[in-house]
């Protein structure tokens, strides 16, 4: 199996990826890393773990349309079986999901359908809820919608902050990213 791994962030979760290919935990092949900016610690760490890593640059695109023929290429290019978003921040065009339909797995900080959205995290804080965790699903053309795979909860504690409540919950995210990457690689 093969596998696009799209960051836009500091890529822990594709650190834990390509750690546990590298140990043998995950039989899978990472063709490669995109970015939709530059100088990111997502993409450094891809380089030092010598992936090919690419940048599509969203600033240097006037139209949006350009912008999304452009990643579409860049990533069909490697002809992966999956293309993972992880803490990929920004919504892909329709025709990115129909070239990978029920090919493009997204993670996200929250039990979704519940809090969607770039801030899964601090909504669910500004909510109240006391349990919240993360969702490994197959996106569609929405915002952090499409068939949920896998879930995990993670309590919230009463003196958690966004950032305190983000790392726990990236904890059980790397491992349930991991879980469904490794089942979907054995299927
Ligand atoms: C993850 O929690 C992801 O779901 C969210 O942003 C975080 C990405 O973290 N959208 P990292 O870039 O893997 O460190």
């Amino acid at each position: 199996m093969r596998i696009v791994v799209l960051v836009s962030g500091t890529g822990s979760n594709l650190q834990a990826v390509i750690d546990a290919v590298a140990d043998g935990s995950l039989p899978l092949e990472i063709a490669a890393v995109g970015a939709d900016r530059p100088d990111t610690f997502g993409v450094e760490r891809s380089a030092a773990a010598g992936l090919e890593t690419f940048v599509v640059n969203f600033k240097d695109y006037a139209a949006r349309a350009d912008w999304d023929a452009a990643l579409l290429e860049a990533v069909a290019a490697y002809k992966p079986d999956y293309v993972v978003s992880s803490g990929f921040m920004r919504i892909v065009a329709p025709s990115f999901i129909n070239a990978f339909e029920g090919r493009y797995v997204n993670t996200h900080p929250a039990l979704l359908p519940s809090f969607p959205g770039a801030h899964g995290v601090r909504d669910a804080i500004a909510y109240g809820v006391k349990v919240t965790g993360c969702t490994v699903h197959f996106a569609d053309a929405g915002v952090d919608t499409g068939p949920i795979i896998a879930q995990t909860p993670v309590t919230v504690l009463p003196e958690d902050t966004e950032e305190t409540l983000h790392e726990r919950i990236k904890v059980a995210e790397r491992e349930l990213l991991i879980q469904v990457l490794g089942d979907l690689a054995r299927a």
